[in-house]
């Protein structure tokens, strides 16, 4: 665990990482506070304490809601002035708009430097189809976020090849990967919200080694976030979201201890996983994916308090000694490819 001002420490160091770093958020939400007490979410925090702490930072904030998105844009003008903050409106669950998205920045940006992806949604709707016949919420956990890479891959080597900082970080929620169903991978036949869940963090943890392999200059880090303050249940009905905030705030006295961690905290620890060292590509492969792991390399699963995840490693070598990695790549592209063509 790294502990608090410990983190705090090393945010303040993030402007000498140099000027004009170019930030990506696949997120935009400034959550109203009509849930469990949140006033954020994740992605939202992550974007204002990297812009806080950022010289003259480029941050591009995407996601649907304009009107909020520039309330936020003042907001963190007010908190770095020499920040330039762009919002691309876009729904990121079609892919083609992810695309359409990272050609905005690409007219604007030849190098990214960080892209942070966490754009999800907690539903408990079954399957339920984009326009590109992928089911919603593994479209936003998972495929979409992968497209995010992909297109922005050049832009990571860009700056990596500059000597700058080039990390990419998912939001999902590695320690809970499980069994994949290799021949539904897309859960088309074998739906349900735990083998989505199951999935789209497995998938996540497998790709992002994939990744690291192939791009050693830049990392993968696959964050656990705990349990954070947010409006990640808006879609949940009155009751649901009464009782959950509830049961939070009888909580509280016990919430660091059971992982449940304010939202400013979060976007604290996850520019420190941004930025620190000790999240570096690696060019040899090292034991970053758990105390146990192998061809880390710059794949990193991370908790909610900055540690190295340490559980489900023996999965995870199962499925690296068994090929499921190139499985569930090749099954990757090829989704992507139908629903966008290239
Ligand atoms: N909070 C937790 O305790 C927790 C725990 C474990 C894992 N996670 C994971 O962490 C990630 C972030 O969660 P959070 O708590 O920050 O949630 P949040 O506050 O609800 O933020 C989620 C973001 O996704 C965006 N989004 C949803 N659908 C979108 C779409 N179709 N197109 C573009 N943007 C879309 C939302 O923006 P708009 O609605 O404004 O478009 C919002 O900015 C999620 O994947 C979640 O599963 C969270």
């Amino acid at each position: 665990m790294v502990v608090i001002p410990e983190i705090n420490q090393h945010i303040t160091t993030v402007k000498n990482l140099g000027s004009g770093l170019v930030a990506v958020f696949g997120t935009n939400s400034p959550s109203l506070p009509i849930t469990i007490g949140g006033t954020s979410g994740i992605g939202l925090s992550t974007a204002r304490e990297f812009t806080r702490y950022a010289a003259a930072p480029h941050v591009y904030l995407i996601g649907r809601n304009e009107a909020q998105a520039s309330e936020f844009i003042s907001e963190l003008n007010t908190i770095n002035e020499s920040a330039t903050v762009s919002f691309i409106k876009s729904d990121v669950s079609v892919l083609k708009n992810v695309d359409v998205a990272c050609q905005e920045i690409s007219k604007k940006e030849s190098k990214v430097n960080l892209l942070f992806l966490s754009a999800g949604i907690f539903t408990t709707k079954g399957r339920t189809e984009t326009s590109e016949g992928i089911d919603k919420k593994l479209s936003l956990h998972y495929y979409s976020r992968v497209r995010f890479i992909q297109n922005l891959l050049p832009h990571l080597s860009q700056a990596a090849s500059s000597g700058g900082l080039a990390r990419v970080i998912s939001v999902l929620g590695p320690s809970t990967e499980g069994k994949l169903i290799e021949d539904d991978l897309d859960l088309r036949t074998h739906y349900s919200l735990t083998n989505a869940a199951t999935h789209a963090v497995t998938m996540t943890s497998l790709s992002m080694i994939h990744l690291a392999t192939a791009n050693p200059t830049i990392s993968f880090i696959h964050s656990a976030p705990g349990g954070v303050k947010t409006n990640l249940m808006r879609d949940f009905n009155p009751l649901a979201k009464g009782l959950v905030s509830g049961i939070l705030a009888l909580l509280t006295p016990v919430h660091s201890k059971i992982g449940i961690i304010p939202v400013k905290d979060s976007g604290e620890r996850h520019v420190y996983a941004a930025t620190h060292p000790a999240f570096a590509p690696r060019e040899e492969h090292v034991e970053t994916m758990g105390a146990d792991g192998e061809k880390g390399s710059g794949a990193y699963r991370v908790h909610y308090d900055s540690s190295i995840v340490e559980s489900k490693m023996d999965l995870i070598k199962d499925y690296l000694s068994k090929g499921t990695v190139k499985t569930v790549w090749d099954h990757t592209l090829e989704v992507i490819n139908k629903a966008t063509g290239n």
